[in-house]
């Protein structure tokens, strides 16, 4: 046997190997589905209603708070309420004691011992923090955004928790909505390729692991189209938009075997999303045929009666569990209506059980019978907990979602010996901001700051101004603080240390909780003195390097027109120093691209890429000639950066945009091509994205849409071609008939570095 014969045969044998051991495990796992089934079907036919109702009750911790404080509950009731059965989950309990204390009342006082499962916002890192999930998209590497996912659930399942609420899959619009941090930005198909690989990362192949968790999809629906970008606020969209650009996310996370979602705050077309019967029971668990569990957001049942949709509590338990709310978060409602409502007849015994099965199933799956205190390992939690693995995870996504907005006359990367660096602005030496929200368990001030990151590059001077001054803020909720709205007094020494600089790196934007749940702008440039700091900066020396630190997208049209340099960092997490340090010294070439568009004014929002043309466009969104088309008699329509745009330290050609046939039937594919060459001097990463326009439908359609991207790393000088396959599910939407299919017709495919590339091939569907 030659060595090449011996390979194949060791791969023939693997793969037999590979096939047998992976119907092993399906068979495997669908017995461990049915003995699932009839566990759960067994204890339930030992509980009594009381029992029952009780898992659907699911209570926050006794101190950390993520939501409007609890005017009922206290510690001694909730304890008592765990002895009596009467509580199915906990939120904000953490750490391997605590989890264990509340676990072992549940387990070891209560009749029947079932454990809690223990919920817990997971949304970028647990102690040790990624990249905020907006800055996470910005990657566009899957690969990295499912690991970061996987080993945030692996240090949160150390420290007790076995249910995070993410990912965050609400397509967002409006860059005043302050959740925008949170999820994975304004376009359907990248949110559900991001949606599916967080859901994976957290839960990972197998639930009952103790280094995962069950996910969450929230929130289900519509959310992020919160009126005028206001949290909470209504939302009131057309079902051409929730099933084309809402939903998909969604369903991809479904998709994915994700085990519960949330509902929201918000009302949908008149209707509070948690007693939205259609998107809950029609759609999710009808057409989709999720089998996990849906939670209330927080209160969310109660607060149906602000919404002026439920007359009191109990016409609200109704309302919620004939919509198919399987728990309540903080209402207190399920736990003290749904007994009389069932009495009443309002509710059914048949609905109780449903949501009662669905919960008790995602515990099984968890292994939480088997060991409830396998997340309760003080040992596994002090190893597992900021260790090295986790830091370098967290330093990777960090580097990767970094986006280079202009990089002019070569000033980045920086010179890295005799140079003397002003370092200035108020997140400069900030070790609490580059955090972000939504980082319960991190210790505070527990950021590397760019400062700390610059000066372990030990070449050249580097001099420190705040500028404007960070103040004290209110302790609750971390916010330790904020950006200072009434002191100039540090301009002066900024000043100076700019005019003897010979570069100058500004460090401005939000400080970390500017954006998150309830932190809505009206606003969008830099907060504060900092625009007004920027530009007397650069009166004595115009050679600034500009780092943003932000929640969302921000309005930079004087940092656009007038400055050399701009990346855009987000909130990077606990390494933040370190990777902006690498990427301004060029040790890593920055490739991320944006998954929001960043507007030119607040008033240009809502704004996105996938706009639909209207009967008024003007010539390609510029028109001049006349006053009767759409658009702003004091800015342009187009946004000052376009969804999909980040630039490298390389530059990237593209050509030869090729398709293999100018037809497609409904049964074949198409492949489109593009050939991308380096063209500069150093090695790059470029995300090659390709969208498509379909030019006449049974209902309107975008400009066009994001159907396709490929991350690729290429050599200076050389050239990739870079190939798309494209077949009728790839034109599929929501029709005119409301089923989702692809109708026959011309389509233009657009190949390039961002949403605004203008390279295209066209083919028809028959
Ligand atoms: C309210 C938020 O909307 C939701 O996303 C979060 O998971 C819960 N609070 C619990 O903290």
């Amino acid at each position: 046997m030659t060595f090449h014969n011996f390979f194949l045969f060791r791969r023939f044998n693997l793969l037999l190997f590979f096939y047998f051991f992976t119907s092993f495990i399906a068979d495997a796992q669908n017995e461990i589905d049915l003995s699932i089934r009839q566990r759960v079907s067994d204890l339930m036919s030992k509980m009594t209603l009381e029992e029952k109702i009780g898992q659907m009750n699911q209570y926050n911790g006794f101190w950390n708070v993520t939501g409007p404080s609890p005017a009922e509950g206290n510690a001694k009731e909730k304890y008592d309420h765990l002895a009596k059965g009467w509580v199915g989950s906990m939120l904000n309990v953490r750490g391997a004691e605590e989890v264990r204390a509340v676990q072992k009342v549940a387990v070891e006082q209560s009749r029947l011992g079932i454990p809690l499962i223990i919920g817990f916002d997971l949304i970028h890192g647990y102690k040790t923090i990624s990249p905020i999930p907006l800055a996470e998209s910005a990657s566009w590497d899957l690969d990295a955004i499912k690991n970061a996912a996987s080993l945030g659930a692996k240090e949160a399942a150390a420290a007790g928790i076995n249910w995070t609420f993410a990912p965050m899959v609400d397509i967002t619009r409006d860059a005043r909505w302050g959740r925008v941090m949170e999820g994975a930005g304004e376009d359907p198909y990248l949110g559900s390729q991001i949606a599916s690989a967080r859901v994976k990362g957290f839960q990972g192949l197998d639930l009952s692991s103790p280094n995962t968790v069950a996910a969450c999809a929230k929130h289900f629906a519509a959310y992020g189209f919160a009126e005028a970008g206001r949290d909470y606020n209504t939302v009131d969209i057309g079902d051409n938009t929730l099933h084309n650009i809402v939903l998909p996310p969604f369903k991809a996370a479904t998709e994915a075997g994700v085990k519960t979602f949330m509902n929201s705050f918000n009302d949908l077309n008149g209707i509070p999303a948690t007693a939205d019967k259609n998107l809950q029971r029609n759609i999710l668990k009808g057409d989709w045929g999720f089998e996990g569990f849906i939670v209330s957001d927080w209160g969310s049942l109660k607060e149906m009666i602000d919404h002026g949709y439920a007359e009191n509590n109990h016409h609200a338990g109704s309302l919620g569990l004939n919509a198919g709310s399987d728990m309540d978060m903080e209402s207190y409602i399920y736990l003290t209506e749904l007994k009389s409502l069932l009495k009443e007849g309002e509710v059914t015994m048949a609905q109780i059980n449903d949501a009662v099965r669905r919960i008790l199933t995602v515990k099984f799956e968890l292994g939480l019978f088997e060991d409830p205190y396998k997340y309760c390992d003080v040992e596994r939690e002090q190893s597992v907990i900021g260790s090295k693995e986790m830091n370098e995870g967290v330093l990777d996504m960090a580097r990767k979602s970094m986006v280079l907005l202009k990089n002019d006359k070569g000033i980045l990367p920086l010179k890295k010996q005799a140079q003397k660096i002003a370092l200035i602005g108020p997140l400069a030496a900030d070790k609490n901001s580059p955090l972000g929200n939504w980082r319960i368990a991190a210790e505070n001030n527990s950021a590397v700051s760019v400062l700390e990151g610059l000066q372990a590059y030990k070449g050249n001077v580097i001099t420190h101004e705040q500028g404007v001054k960070l103040v004290e803020a209110i302790p609750a909720f971390h916010e330790e603080v904020q950006i200072n709205t009434t002191d100039k007094c540090g301009f002066k020494a900024a000043i100076k240390a700019a005019k003897k600089a010979d570069v100058v790196v500004m460090v401005l934007g939000e400080y970390g909780f500017q954006s998150g749940e309830g932190r809505s702008r009206t606003k969008l440039g830099l907060p504060g003195f900092q625009q007004e700091l920027l530009e007397a900066v650069y009166k004595v020396n115009p050679n600034i390097v500009l780092v943003l630190m932000n929640g969302r997208p921000l309005v930079l049209n004087w940092a656009e027109a007038h400055l050399p340099a701009i990346l855009e960092t987000w909130h990077l997490g606990t390494q933040s120093g370190n990777a902006i340090a690498e990427v301004l010294y060029g040790d890593y070439n920055p490739s991320g691209k944006l998954p929001m568009s960043f507007p030119r004014s607040v008033g240009q929002l809502p704004l996105y890429y996938n706009y639909k043309s209207t009967g008024r466009p003007g010539a390609d969104g510029t028109d001049a000639g006349s006053v009767f088309w759409s658009h702003y008699g004091d800015e342009k329509n187009t946004p000052l950066y376009p969804f999909g745009y980040g630039l490298s330290y390389t530059t990237f050609e593209y050509s030869n945009i090729r398709l293999s046939s100018n037809t497609l039937d409904l049964e074949s594919s198409i492949t489109a091509s593009v050939t991308v060459s380096n063209t500069g001097k150093v090695k790059g990463k470029e995300v090659v994205q390709m969208y498509i326009k379909d030019h006449f439908a049974s209902t309107t359609r975008p400009v066009r849409e994001l159907k396709g991207f490929e991350l690729l790393s290429i050599e200076p000088g050389a050239s990739v071609d870079v190939q798309f396959e494209i077949s009728k599910e790839d034109l599929e939407f929501y029709t005119e008939k409301k089923i989702w299919e692809a109708e026959p017709g011309a389509f233009t495919v657009f190949i390039g570095t961002n949403s605004a590339t203008k390279r295209y091939a066209a083919f028809t569907l028959r």
